[in-house]
């Protein structure tokens, strides 16, 4: 019966349709081709038949159907990917239900069902007040709390325990889906989440798989927040906070602005910024940066990027350098913690400090000279010890040499001299320069600037 139904599917979607929303196709005589997702490359060696409704990349030899691709790419299981391509085949899945998916369906509804509860609560009850304070004081207006489906949590043992039992989940459904504690100890169950602010963790389409719970009290002992676990509906690197609001207008802006704070994406997003998300306070995962990069290859960081987070942040902007993704960093003015605190304060101060946002790489020249007299023999050393390592992760050619020949003029060494140093701080990877690929999008917002006789340098800008 499944056999049945995945044909009709396969049927009923066109493969170049499909694969359209995450690559950028280019004709090729019978076939379509484009550069591959699976894998790093610099030219397309990823092919696609339409009349055979396969896939294959010649470079890293992957290969299927749509079924393959969308499991691949979305990093999700079988049936999972058999829904959601059903479900856009308009082809009802009657026959398949192994009971693994039941569970995942169930579980599901469950976080649904707690979202409303704890959605109803922020709205309805004497208890929720607190919290309905602390929204207004945060500036977040009804629709705000709406889009995101803000809620309060009782500040009680079991109250939705209580609820959903009524409704007919089991406690251990609950804790399953993460909103029951099982104390170690023995003892029955009880609620995870107590007197928060409870703010839902949306899936890139929108569904809600867990919460972050932020505490609304002052001498909180239990952590400003505490979060979902891991489970078998949330699982934290594949989630980017704020993404299932703002890629469209990342794809239309064609760039991510990035914040750490989840409140600070809501307020955002509130305030004319709709193509915030927030890395939620830790380094980009992989999935994380690869979700980003279908809507847009661009990326601006409005984080402190010299706080005490820099080392994690760090990782997360190499991954994406690795990735080709083009990066700027957004600097607002220093009386501001933050951009919740400088956006309510005044939106266009901080519109303005996107507009100025700098090249990652010239924020690295600026950070590592800023204690540094250049003209100082030890100095100019230092300086170069700081950021050699800094070019070495660059993947795109065009930059390395744009800026090896600035250092070199900066610290007046011969250019050749710092692209040997370069190479052996590659480790012999010297071939892992790389160039960027051909055809990349040139519209309003993305141009490719002719540096000398170096070649082009992508840059991009917003405008709100
Ligand atoms: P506010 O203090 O309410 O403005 O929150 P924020 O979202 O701006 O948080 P902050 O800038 O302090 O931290 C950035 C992100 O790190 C948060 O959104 C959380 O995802 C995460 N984070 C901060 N504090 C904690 C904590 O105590 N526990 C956990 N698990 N995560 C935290
Ligand atoms: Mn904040």
């Amino acid at each position: 019966m499944a056999d049945a139904v995945i044909e009709q599917i396969k049927q009923r979607v066109d493969i170049i349709e499909l694969l359209s929303e995450y690559l950028k196709l280019q004709k090729a005589g019978s076939n379509w081709r484009a550069l591959c997702p699976f894998h790093h490359e610099n030219s397309p060696s990823f092919m696609v038949s339409q009349d055979k409704q396969i896939w294959h990349c010649f470079g890293c030899d992957k290969g299927g159907d749509i079924f393959t691709f969308i499991q691949e790419i979305e990093g999700i299981d079988f049936p999972e990917t058999l829904k959601l391509l059903a479900q856009r085949a308009n082809v009802t899945l009657a026959h398949y239900n192994p009971s693994q998916q039941d569970k995942k369906q169930r579980l599901l509804q469950l976080v649904n069902a707690a979202q409303q509860f704890y959605a109803q609560a922020l709205q309805q009850s004497q208890d929720g007040e607190v919290a309905r304070n602390y929204i207004a004081q945060r500036g977040l207006t009804d629709a705000s709390v709406s889009a995101f489906g803000i809620g309060y949590s009782f500040d009680t043992w079991s109250r939705l325990k209580d609820y959903l039992k009524a409704q007919g989940y089991s406690d251990s459904d609950q804790a399953e889906a993460g909103l029951l504690i099982k104390p170690d100890g023995g003892g029955g169950y009880y609620d995870r989440f107590r007197g928060r602010l409870m703010i839902p963790l949306h899936d890139i389409n929108g569904t809600v798989v867990g919460f972050t719970a932020r505490t609304l009290k002052a001498d909180e002992t239990g952590g400003k927040y505490i979060n979902s676990p891991q489970s078998s509906l949330y699982d934290k690197s594949h989630i980017v906070f704020g993404l299932f609001r703002a890629k469209q207008a990342i794809k239309k802006l064609n760039a991510a602005l990035v914040v750490e704070g989840n409140l600070d994406a809501i307020t955002a997003q509130q305030h004319g910024f709709p193509n915030t998300v927030a890395t939620s306070g830790t380094a980009f995962t992989e999935q994380q940066l690869l979700q980003l990069k279908r809507f847009s290859s661009n990326l601006l960081l409005a984080f402190d990027l010299d706080a005490a987070g820099e080392q994690a942040a760090q990782r997360g902007i190499d991954l994406a350098l690795q990735h080709n993704m083009n990066i700027k960093v957004v600097r607002w003015p220093e009386q501001y913690k933050d951009p919740d605190e400088c956006i309510r304060a005044d939106a266009a101060v901080f519109k303005e400090a996107i507009r100025q946002a700098i090249h990652i790489v010239d924020y690295w020249f600026m950070q590592a000279s800023r204690d540094l007299q250049l003209t100082r023999v030890e100095h100019k050393k230092l300086f170069t010890q700081r950021i050699l390592p800094k070019l070495a992760k660059l993947a795109d050619h065009v930059e390395v040499a744009h800026y090896v020949q600035r250092l070199a003029d900066l610290v007046r060494v011969d250019a050749n001299l710092l692209h040997e140093q370069l190479a052996k701080l590659r480790g012999g990877k010297g071939n892992a320069v790389k160039v960027k690929g051909q055809g990349s999008a040139v519209s309003n917002q993305q141009l490719e600037v002719r540096i000398g006789r170096l070649g082009w340098l992508s840059i991009f800008w917003v405008s709100y």
